[in-house]
């Protein structure tokens, strides 16, 4: 497997003896799937949500380019969970040339994009005075210029989608609620919501829908790396479903907004928090 941040596509090893993907073993065979015939791109896809969002994705039937930037080793274990339904793909989003280099062996590859799921992303934890020049930067350029860069670099593709392309923009609930110690993250989620918007507005002619998905607390690696036991606690008994969510719950609504249930969906907010926020 390369290690080269170059976007060379790394093809998956079959999981399975048959080489069906694991995600859709549970299907009887010859069941046709709803996203049969469909190239999905997962940014951020070798861990948490993103892993669980190209698992689901792959189990509805579509190709799934799964992309990550440092941690190969998630990487080739969420690939090979996803099974010869999923291409690996390591680059930063937050490098426009990159990106655009990527997509563009993407579309060459596998012959277009109709479903781009923006969900690389990552928390900066630090109150505003005690912020480094390096953490605003950081978090914006990922969380939101990874977002662009992707999205723009898509976009041609996605207009020439059959059935029309989706976006689908990992949101968070900190962009509608602040947080304190998280002020860019929070500021680059906020963001997310107007380019969703925007989108929805600007392609919605070109037969592009564009949504959010925003999700409360997920558990994951970020969460486990940002919360002392004291505010985990605090959060738990701010959501009146009384638990965290699983990458699961949020994959299972990006689902819906890549689907043809969703096709008169579009500039959307769609909360998975267990109602941490209404
Ligand atoms: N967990 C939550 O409670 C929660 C709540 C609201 C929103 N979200 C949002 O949901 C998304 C996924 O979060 P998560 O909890 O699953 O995070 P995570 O477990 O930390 O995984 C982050 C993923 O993003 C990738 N990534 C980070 N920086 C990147 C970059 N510059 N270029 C390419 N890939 C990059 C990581 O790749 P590597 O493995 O290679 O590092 C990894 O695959 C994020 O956008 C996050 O803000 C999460």
């Amino acid at each position: 497997m390369s290690d080269k941040l170059d976007g060379n596509p790394e093809r998956v090893p079959k999981p399975s003896r048959d080489g069906t993907p694991r995600a859709a073993l549970a299907r009887p065979a010859g069941c046709p799937r709803e996203l049969q015939g469909k190239v999905a791109v997962v940014t951020g896809a070798s861990r948490g949500i993103g892993r669980a969002i190209a698992v689901a994705l792959a189990g509805h039937g579509a190709r799934v380019v799964m992309t990550y930037l440092h941690n190969q080793q998630a990487a080739a274990e969420a690939a090979a969970a996803v099974g010869s339904a999923g291409l690996l793909m390591r680059f930063d989003v937050a490098d426009p040339e990159a990106v655009n280099r990527a997509f563009k062996q993407i579309v060459a590859g596998e012959g277009g994009v109709h479903i781009l799921v923006n969900n690389a992303g990552l928390a900066v934890n630090a109150l505003t005075l005690g912020a480094k020049d390096a953490d605003w930067q950081r978090a914006l350029a990922v969380n939101l210029g990874g977002t662009f860069n992707c999205t723009r670099a898509a976009l041609r593709s996605l207009m020439h989608a059959p059935g029309g392309g989706r976006i689908i923009n990992i949101a968070s609930v900190v962009g509608e609620t602040g947080s304190a110690g998280q002020g860019p993250y929070a500021a680059a989620k906020a963001g997310l919501l107007g380019l969703t918007k925007t989108w929805a507005r600007e392609y919605a002619s070109r037969g592009v829908t564009v949504n959010a998905v925003s999700p409360g607390f997920i558990e994951t690696d970020m969460t486990a790396a940002g919360l002392t036991p004291e505010r985990r606690a605090e959060v738990l008994r701010a959501i009146p479903l009384g638990c965290v969510g699983t990458p699961e719950d949020v994959a299972a609504a990006v689902v819906y907004l890549a689907g043809p249930g969703a096709a008169y969906v579009t500039g959307q907010v769609l909360r998975v928090n267990g109602g941490l926020l209404m």
